[in-house]
Protein backbone atom coordinates (compact mmCIF):
# COMPACT_ATOMS: atom_id res chain seq x y z
CA UNK A 1 0.00 0.00 0.00
CA UNK A 2 2.88 2.41 0.70
CA UNK A 3 4.57 1.36 -2.38
CA UNK A 4 1.78 2.45 -4.20
CA UNK A 5 0.60 5.75 -2.22
CA UNK A 6 4.88 6.72 -3.03
CA UNK A 7 4.37 5.80 -7.12
CA UNK A 8 1.09 8.35 -7.04
CA UNK A 9 2.85 11.21 -5.27
CA UNK A 10 6.15 10.59 -7.53
CA UNK A 11 3.78 10.72 -10.44
CA UNK A 12 1.42 13.74 -9.66
CA UNK A 13 4.02 15.90 -8.21
CA UNK A 14 7.08 15.31 -8.58
CA UNK A 15 7.38 14.37 -12.52
CA UNK A 16 5.10 17.08 -12.93
CA UNK A 17 7.49 19.74 -11.21
CA UNK A 18 10.88 17.48 -13.75
CA UNK A 19 9.32 18.49 -16.73
CA UNK A 20 8.12 21.84 -15.58
CA UNK A 21 11.77 22.70 -14.10
CA UNK A 22 13.44 22.24 -17.77
CA UNK A 23 11.87 25.92 -19.11
CA UNK A 24 14.27 28.31 -18.61
CA UNK A 25 14.45 32.45 -19.30
CA UNK A 26 15.44 31.75 -22.64
CA UNK A 27 12.28 29.46 -23.33
CA UNK A 28 9.83 30.49 -25.69
CA UNK A 29 6.80 31.66 -24.18
CA UNK A 30 3.80 29.89 -25.42
CA UNK A 31 -0.14 30.78 -25.11
CA UNK A 32 -1.97 28.01 -25.56
CA UNK A 33 -5.93 29.44 -27.04
CA UNK A 34 -8.46 26.73 -26.09
CA UNK A 35 -11.78 26.59 -28.75
CA UNK A 36 -12.93 22.92 -27.40
CA UNK A 37 -13.42 20.13 -29.76
CA UNK A 38 -13.16 16.52 -28.76
CA UNK A 39 -9.49 17.01 -27.40
CA UNK A 40 -11.24 18.72 -24.73
CA UNK A 41 -14.17 15.86 -25.04
CA UNK A 42 -15.78 14.01 -22.21
CA UNK A 43 -17.72 10.83 -22.22
CA UNK A 44 -18.54 8.35 -19.58
CA UNK A 45 -17.35 5.42 -20.81
CA UNK A 46 -13.13 4.76 -21.91
CA UNK A 47 -13.95 2.36 -24.52
CA UNK A 48 -17.84 3.31 -25.74
CA UNK A 49 -17.73 6.06 -28.77
CA UNK A 50 -20.20 8.12 -27.56
CA UNK A 51 -19.03 11.68 -25.47
CA UNK A 52 -19.66 15.51 -25.47
CA UNK A 53 -16.84 17.83 -27.26
CA UNK A 54 -15.57 20.46 -25.46
CA UNK A 55 -16.27 19.68 -21.74
CA UNK A 56 -12.67 20.28 -20.62
CA UNK A 57 -11.45 23.34 -19.71
CA UNK A 58 -8.04 24.52 -20.46
CA UNK A 59 -6.43 24.24 -17.40
CA UNK A 60 -7.74 20.76 -17.23
CA UNK A 61 -6.08 20.10 -20.57
CA UNK A 62 -2.67 21.56 -19.37
CA UNK A 63 -2.58 19.98 -16.41
CA UNK A 64 -3.45 16.57 -17.96
CA UNK A 65 -0.07 17.34 -19.89
CA UNK A 66 2.98 18.18 -17.52
CA UNK A 67 5.58 17.57 -19.91
CA UNK A 68 4.71 20.47 -22.05
CA UNK A 69 6.04 22.82 -19.48
CA UNK A 70 9.79 21.34 -20.49
CA UNK A 71 9.30 22.97 -23.87
CA UNK A 72 8.25 27.03 -22.98
CA UNK A 73 6.59 29.07 -20.54
CA UNK A 74 3.11 28.19 -21.12
CA UNK A 75 -0.37 29.63 -20.04
CA UNK A 76 -4.21 29.20 -21.17
CA UNK A 77 -6.92 30.95 -22.53
CA UNK A 78 -10.05 29.67 -23.22
CA UNK A 79 -11.40 31.88 -26.31
CA UNK A 80 -14.40 29.09 -26.99
CA UNK A 81 -15.71 26.02 -25.23
CA UNK A 82 -17.82 24.27 -28.30
CA UNK A 83 -17.53 21.88 -30.55
CA UNK A 84 -16.13 23.22 -34.08
CA UNK A 85 -19.01 22.19 -36.13
CA UNK A 86 -20.38 25.16 -34.33
CA UNK A 87 -17.38 27.02 -35.30
CA UNK A 88 -18.53 30.19 -36.93
CA UNK A 89 -17.16 33.63 -38.20
CA UNK A 90 -17.48 35.86 -34.91
CA UNK A 91 -15.49 33.45 -33.09
CA UNK A 92 -13.14 33.27 -36.23
CA UNK A 93 -13.13 37.30 -35.38
CA UNK A 94 -12.01 36.99 -31.92
CA UNK A 95 -9.52 34.31 -32.17
CA UNK A 96 -7.62 35.80 -35.12
CA UNK A 97 -7.60 39.38 -33.31
CA UNK A 98 -6.88 38.39 -29.92
CA UNK A 99 -3.81 36.24 -31.89
CA UNK A 100 -2.77 39.66 -33.49
CA UNK A 101 -2.80 41.07 -30.26
CA UNK A 102 -0.97 38.75 -28.45
CA UNK A 103 1.70 38.92 -31.23
CA UNK A 104 1.55 42.85 -31.80
CA UNK A 105 1.78 43.06 -27.72
CA UNK A 106 4.67 40.67 -27.41
CA UNK A 107 3.02 38.66 -25.04
CA UNK A 108 3.77 35.68 -26.74
CA UNK A 109 6.72 33.79 -29.23
CA UNK A 110 4.44 30.98 -30.24
CA UNK A 111 0.60 30.15 -30.10
CA UNK A 112 -1.24 27.14 -30.05
CA UNK A 113 -4.80 26.24 -30.95
CA UNK A 114 -6.98 23.95 -29.29
CA UNK A 115 -10.03 22.57 -32.14
CA UNK A 116 -12.59 20.31 -32.39
CA UNK A 117 -11.15 18.35 -36.00
CA UNK A 118 -14.65 18.60 -38.07
CA UNK A 119 -13.45 22.44 -39.34
CA UNK A 120 -10.18 22.44 -37.65
CA UNK A 121 -8.89 23.14 -41.86
CA UNK A 122 -11.50 26.27 -42.33
CA UNK A 123 -10.49 28.01 -39.11
CA UNK A 124 -6.70 27.16 -39.68
CA UNK A 125 -6.68 28.40 -43.30
CA UNK A 126 -8.63 31.62 -42.19
CA UNK A 127 -5.53 32.28 -39.54
CA UNK A 128 -3.53 31.69 -42.47
CA UNK A 129 -5.14 34.65 -44.27
CA UNK A 130 -5.58 36.82 -41.52
CA UNK A 131 -2.42 36.51 -38.90
CA UNK A 132 0.12 38.99 -39.20
CA UNK A 133 3.09 37.44 -38.11
CA UNK A 134 5.97 35.33 -38.50
CA UNK A 135 5.68 33.45 -34.98
CA UNK A 136 4.72 30.13 -35.28
CA UNK A 137 0.55 29.48 -34.72
CA UNK A 138 0.04 25.81 -34.35
CA UNK A 139 -3.68 23.95 -34.40
CA UNK A 140 -4.17 20.49 -32.65
CA UNK A 141 -7.37 18.49 -32.10
CA UNK A 142 -7.31 14.53 -31.46
CA UNK A 143 -10.13 12.39 -32.88
CA UNK A 144 -11.11 10.25 -29.26
CA UNK A 145 -12.17 12.43 -26.89
CA UNK A 146 -9.80 12.70 -23.46
CA UNK A 147 -11.24 10.40 -20.95
CA UNK A 148 -11.25 7.49 -23.76
CA UNK A 149 -8.76 4.31 -23.30
CA UNK A 150 -5.74 5.25 -25.88
CA UNK A 151 -6.89 9.01 -26.65
CA UNK A 152 -4.90 10.76 -28.59
CA UNK A 153 -5.27 14.59 -27.48
CA UNK A 154 -2.53 14.66 -24.69
CA UNK A 155 0.19 13.15 -27.00
CA UNK A 156 -1.12 15.73 -30.36
CA UNK A 157 -0.79 18.56 -27.55
CA UNK A 158 2.83 17.79 -26.65
CA UNK A 159 3.61 17.54 -30.32
CA UNK A 160 2.13 20.40 -30.91
CA UNK A 161 3.67 22.43 -28.08
CA UNK A 162 6.84 21.02 -29.49
CA UNK A 163 6.07 22.31 -33.01
CA UNK A 164 5.09 25.68 -31.44
CA UNK A 165 8.48 26.11 -29.75
CA UNK A 166 10.71 24.74 -32.68
CA UNK A 167 12.88 27.74 -34.28
CA UNK A 168 12.03 25.77 -37.29
CA UNK A 169 8.97 26.64 -36.98
CA UNK A 170 9.20 30.46 -37.88
CA UNK A 171 8.04 31.60 -41.20
CA UNK A 172 6.04 28.81 -41.92
CA UNK A 173 2.31 30.05 -41.88
CA UNK A 174 -0.62 29.15 -39.84
CA UNK A 175 0.17 24.96 -39.47
CA UNK A 176 -1.76 22.04 -37.95
CA UNK A 177 -0.45 19.37 -35.81
CA UNK A 178 -1.73 16.47 -35.59
CA UNK A 179 -0.36 12.56 -35.38
CA UNK A 180 2.76 13.14 -35.02
CA UNK A 181 2.63 15.04 -38.96
CA UNK A 182 2.56 18.75 -39.96
CA UNK A 183 0.52 20.58 -42.26
CA UNK A 184 0.46 23.33 -44.59
CA UNK A 185 -3.06 25.08 -43.38
CA UNK A 186 -3.66 25.74 -46.58
CA UNK A 187 -3.58 22.02 -48.27
CA UNK A 188 -4.53 20.28 -44.68
CA UNK A 189 -7.91 18.85 -44.71
CA UNK A 190 -9.75 16.21 -43.17
CA UNK A 191 -10.40 13.04 -44.67
CA UNK A 192 -12.09 10.25 -42.69
CA UNK A 193 -14.98 10.91 -39.81
CA UNK A 194 -12.99 8.47 -37.20
CA UNK A 195 -9.95 7.35 -38.31
CA UNK A 196 -7.02 8.78 -36.05
CA UNK A 197 -4.67 9.82 -39.21
CA UNK A 198 -7.74 11.74 -40.53
CA UNK A 199 -5.59 14.70 -41.81
CA UNK A 200 -3.92 14.99 -44.72
CA UNK A 201 -2.76 16.92 -47.81
CA UNK A 202 -4.01 15.26 -50.23
CA UNK A 203 -1.94 17.38 -53.20
CA UNK A 204 1.28 17.90 -51.32
CA UNK A 205 1.81 15.40 -48.12
CA UNK A 206 2.71 16.70 -44.61
CA UNK A 207 5.64 19.74 -44.63
CA UNK A 208 6.93 18.12 -41.44
CA UNK A 209 6.77 15.31 -39.15
CA UNK A 210 7.38 15.09 -35.18
CA UNK A 211 8.73 11.94 -33.51
CA UNK A 212 10.74 11.33 -30.51
CA UNK A 213 11.00 15.16 -29.33
CA UNK A 214 12.29 16.32 -32.72
CA UNK A 215 10.63 18.48 -35.36
CA UNK A 216 11.53 17.99 -38.64
CA UNK A 217 11.03 19.83 -41.71
CA UNK A 218 10.77 18.90 -44.95
CA UNK A 219 8.76 21.10 -47.78
CA UNK A 220 7.49 24.52 -47.12
CA UNK A 221 4.41 26.02 -49.17
CA UNK A 222 5.05 29.15 -51.59
CA UNK A 223 1.23 30.09 -51.32
CA UNK A 224 1.96 32.27 -48.17
CA UNK A 225 1.94 35.51 -48.86
CA UNK A 226 2.84 38.42 -46.75
CA UNK A 227 -0.12 40.65 -47.44
CA UNK A 228 -2.79 39.24 -45.04
CA UNK A 229 -6.77 40.35 -45.08
CA UNK A 230 -6.89 42.74 -42.40
CA UNK A 231 -10.36 41.86 -40.39
CA UNK A 232 -9.32 44.42 -37.26
CA UNK A 233 -12.42 46.71 -38.03
CA UNK A 234 -15.06 43.36 -38.84
CA UNK A 235 -16.97 42.10 -36.81
CA UNK A 236 -19.31 39.99 -39.65
CA UNK A 237 -17.79 38.89 -43.10
CA UNK A 238 -19.94 38.82 -46.53
CA UNK A 239 -22.45 35.98 -46.92
CA UNK A 240 -21.14 32.85 -49.18
CA UNK A 241 -23.24 29.82 -49.48
CA UNK A 242 -21.76 26.48 -50.87
CA UNK A 243 -23.85 23.86 -53.19
CA UNK A 244 -23.16 20.89 -53.97
CA UNK A 245 -22.51 19.24 -57.80
CA UNK A 246 -24.24 15.85 -57.94
CA UNK A 247 -26.01 13.84 -60.94
CA UNK A 248 -28.94 14.89 -62.67
CA UNK A 249 -28.70 17.66 -59.75
CA UNK A 250 -31.60 20.42 -59.60
CA UNK A 251 -30.84 24.09 -60.25
CA UNK A 252 -33.52 24.89 -56.84
CA UNK A 253 -30.58 25.31 -54.15
CA UNK A 254 -28.79 27.79 -56.54
CA UNK A 255 -32.05 29.17 -57.11
CA UNK A 256 -33.36 29.32 -53.64
CA UNK A 257 -29.35 31.11 -51.83
CA UNK A 258 -30.25 33.72 -54.86
CA UNK A 259 -32.97 34.81 -53.00
CA UNK A 260 -31.50 35.19 -49.65
CA UNK A 261 -28.91 37.65 -51.21
CA UNK A 262 -25.39 36.10 -50.90
CA UNK A 263 -22.26 37.89 -52.01
CA UNK A 264 -20.96 34.90 -53.08
CA UNK A 265 -21.60 31.46 -53.91
CA UNK A 266 -18.79 28.37 -53.86
CA UNK A 267 -19.98 25.26 -56.57
CA UNK A 268 -18.57 21.97 -55.28
CA UNK A 269 -18.77 20.63 -58.98
CA UNK A 270 -18.15 17.44 -60.15
CA UNK A 271 -14.67 16.54 -61.81
CA UNK A 272 -13.02 19.69 -62.91
CA UNK A 273 -16.10 22.00 -60.98
CA UNK A 274 -18.33 21.02 -63.68
CA UNK A 275 -22.37 20.62 -63.61
CA UNK A 276 -25.22 20.01 -66.05
CA UNK A 277 -26.84 22.10 -67.80
CA UNK A 278 -29.81 23.49 -65.81
CA UNK A 279 -26.95 24.48 -62.47
CA UNK A 280 -25.55 25.95 -65.12
CA UNK A 281 -27.89 28.30 -65.96
CA UNK A 282 -28.99 28.98 -62.68
CA UNK A 283 -24.94 29.71 -61.75
CA UNK A 284 -24.74 31.92 -64.82
CA UNK A 285 -27.86 33.71 -63.63
CA UNK A 286 -26.64 34.17 -60.14
CA UNK A 287 -23.00 35.51 -61.65
CA UNK A 288 -25.07 38.19 -63.63
CA UNK A 289 -27.03 39.58 -60.71
CA UNK A 290 -23.73 40.43 -58.72
CA UNK A 291 -23.33 36.91 -57.23
CA UNK A 292 -19.26 36.17 -57.41
CA UNK A 293 -19.74 32.63 -58.21
CA UNK A 294 -16.20 30.15 -57.55
CA UNK A 295 -16.36 26.88 -59.10
CA UNK A 296 -14.60 24.27 -57.10
CA UNK A 297 -14.56 20.73 -57.27
CA UNK A 298 -15.81 17.82 -54.60
CA UNK A 299 -13.48 14.81 -56.18
CA UNK A 300 -11.14 15.66 -52.74
CA UNK A 301 -7.72 16.63 -54.83
CA UNK A 302 -6.29 18.06 -57.55
CA UNK A 303 -6.91 21.47 -59.53
CA UNK A 304 -9.96 23.36 -61.08
CA UNK A 305 -8.63 24.82 -64.22
CA UNK A 306 -10.17 28.01 -65.90
CA UNK A 307 -11.45 28.24 -69.53
CA UNK A 308 -10.79 24.45 -69.90
CA UNK A 309 -13.89 22.41 -69.93
CA UNK A 310 -16.02 25.84 -69.08
CA UNK A 311 -16.20 28.89 -70.71
CA UNK A 312 -15.25 31.35 -67.09
CA UNK A 313 -15.29 34.65 -69.08
CA UNK A 314 -18.25 34.31 -70.33
CA UNK A 315 -20.88 32.92 -67.75
CA UNK A 316 -19.05 35.44 -65.32
CA UNK A 317 -17.07 32.56 -62.82
CA UNK A 318 -13.50 32.26 -61.13
CA UNK A 319 -12.14 29.07 -60.39
CA UNK A 320 -11.16 27.77 -56.63
CA UNK A 321 -7.65 26.05 -57.88
CA UNK A 322 -6.65 23.34 -55.88
CA UNK A 323 -8.74 24.44 -52.56
CA UNK A 324 -11.69 22.24 -51.30
CA UNK A 325 -15.30 24.15 -51.62
CA UNK A 326 -14.96 24.79 -47.54
CA UNK A 327 -11.75 26.92 -48.20
CA UNK A 328 -12.92 28.63 -50.84
CA UNK A 329 -15.41 30.09 -49.09
CA UNK A 330 -13.27 31.57 -46.27
CA UNK A 331 -10.86 33.38 -49.07
CA UNK A 332 -13.98 34.39 -51.47
CA UNK A 333 -15.02 35.88 -47.90
CA UNK A 334 -12.19 37.38 -47.46
CA UNK A 335 -11.68 38.53 -50.65
CA UNK A 336 -15.02 40.25 -51.05
CA UNK A 337 -14.29 42.54 -47.52
CA UNK A 338 -11.72 44.39 -50.09
CA UNK A 339 -13.55 43.73 -53.60
CA UNK A 340 -15.92 42.30 -55.90
CA UNK A 341 -14.06 42.20 -58.86
CA UNK A 342 -13.82 39.25 -60.51
CA UNK A 343 -10.41 38.85 -62.32
CA UNK A 344 -9.22 40.42 -58.74
CA UNK A 345 -10.97 37.72 -56.54
CA UNK A 346 -9.36 35.40 -59.81
CA UNK A 347 -5.71 36.94 -59.09
CA UNK A 348 -6.45 36.34 -54.91
CA UNK A 349 -7.45 31.81 -55.63
CA UNK A 350 -3.78 31.58 -58.05
CA UNK A 351 -1.48 33.75 -55.05
CA UNK A 352 -3.18 32.44 -51.79
C1 LIG B 1 -15.34 18.71 -33.24
O1 LIG B 1 -14.90 19.01 -34.35
O2 LIG B 1 -15.44 19.54 -32.34
C2 LIG B 1 -15.77 17.31 -32.97
C3 LIG B 1 -14.91 16.31 -33.64
C4 LIG B 1 -13.47 16.34 -33.25
O3 LIG B 1 -12.96 17.23 -32.61
O4 LIG B 1 -12.78 15.37 -33.65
Amino acid sequence: MKKIILFVMISVFVLPLQAQSKATNTSPRIIILATGGTIAGSGESATKAAYTAGKVPIDDLLNAVPQIHAYGKISGEQIAQIGSQDMNIVTWLKLSKRINEIFKNNEADAIVVTHGTDTQEETAYFLDLTVVSDKPVVLVGAMRPSTAMSQDGNRNLLDAVMVAASPKSQGKGVIVAMDEKIYDARDVTKTSTTNLETFQSRNFGPIGLIYDGKVNYYYQSVRNPSKKFDITKLSSLPQVEIVYGYADASPNPVYCMINSGPKGIVYAGMGNGNFGEPVGKALAEAAKKGILVCRSGRAGSGRITLENEVKDAELGFVVADDLNPQKARVLLMLSLTETSDRTKIQENFFEY
